[in-house]
């Protein structure tokens, strides 16, 4: 009988599982279209900084902030100073209204495709990468980041065939190729970045038409360096990102390891509490 109540119940959760994944799914999809297509609001002045993941992103969105601000590294993580558009409204870790009362410039991060990306008068600068660098670039965040077990092979056909987290990174690109050479629209390719830094970051100044005075150029240029953002690699970190959006803190396990906190922390009402409490359940 035992048996039989369990296998009913495994047969039932089983049943259960994909449906609540595909009701959960269409639910977050469903919020997701209203919040993009129909609430939000876009500005002429809004930058939406898109790309393929693994192509350049954060480089780029510290390139943005350092020319975007007086460059200091003081932010506890720069998706709390540019939102990632799509995620922090899948995720509500943010509203449309939130962004509604965002300063202009707003800049977004995106990893959206054309066709999904809102558009409005403002400016996208779109970052390509080579895609077979992408390949190996994104198999190694599956499997730091987003829990993937299998080898290269397995994935590079997932990526091939476009299942992988955004889809086809070659629809992504020829999505965006189509529009590059519209006014609104910065196309640059990682691999131009990495030959030239100073030149596109001076490009994208212009771009964004940010006036820069020559004397911030030298800590801009520091500062979006490799070496300097690996350094600072918790502001970057997706997994910071993600602590944060569930509310927790990092570094914080090990605090002080002394005795006699209690005794200064607690009220007089609290320690009269725990007293009682002592008493009603420790009798030895
Ligand atoms: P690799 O995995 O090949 O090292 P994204 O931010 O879009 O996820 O892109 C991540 C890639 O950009 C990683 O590539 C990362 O090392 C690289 N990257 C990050 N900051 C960079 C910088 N300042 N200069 C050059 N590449 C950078």
């Amino acid at each position: 009988m035992k048996r039989l109540i369990s296998w009913s119940m495994k047969m039932f959760s089983k049943f259960l599982h994909p449906l609540i994944k595909l009701l959960t799914s269409l639910v977050k999809g469903v919020d997701f279209y209203r919040q993009v297509k129909l609430d939000f609001v876009a500005r002429p002045d809004d930058i939406f900084l898109v790309t393929y993941p693994r192509s350049g992103t954060t480089w780029t969105q510290m390139i943005l902030y350092q020319l975007s601000s007086n460059g200091n590294t003081d932010f506890t993580h720069i998706s709390r100073i540019f939102p990632y558009f799509e995620r922090s409204l899948m995720f509500n870790t943010i509203t449309v209204a939130d962004l509604d009362k965002l300063p202009s410039p707003r800049i977004f991060k995106s990893h959206l495709p054309y066709d999904y990306i809102p558009k409005g008068a403002g400016k996208y600068i779109y970052i390509a990468r080579n895609g077979q660098d992408v390949a190996v670039s994104y198999y190694h965040f599956h499997r730091t980041h987003l829990g993937f077990k299998g080898d290269f092979d397995e994935f590079f056909n997932l990526f091939l065939k476009g299942k992988v987290l955004y889809r086809s990174w070659f629809a992504h690109i020829n999505g965006w190729l189509v529009h590059k050479d519209s006014p609104n629209v910065l196309f640059l390719w990682y691999e131009d970045m990495l030959k030239d830094s100073e030149k596109y970051i001076r490009k994208i100044a212009d771009f964004c038409e940010f006036q820069i005075e020559p004397e911030q150029w030298p800590e801009i240029l520091k500062r979006t360096t490799f070496d300097f953002m690996k350094k600072h690699a918790k502001q970057f970190d997706p997994i910071t990102e993600r602590l944060l959006d569930d509310g927790l803190i990092q570094d914080a396990f090990f605090r002080q390891g002394k005795a006699g906190e209690g005794k200064q922390c607690l009220t007089a009402e609290q320690k009269i509490l725990f007293q009682k409490n002592f008493d009603k359940y420790i009798d030895v």
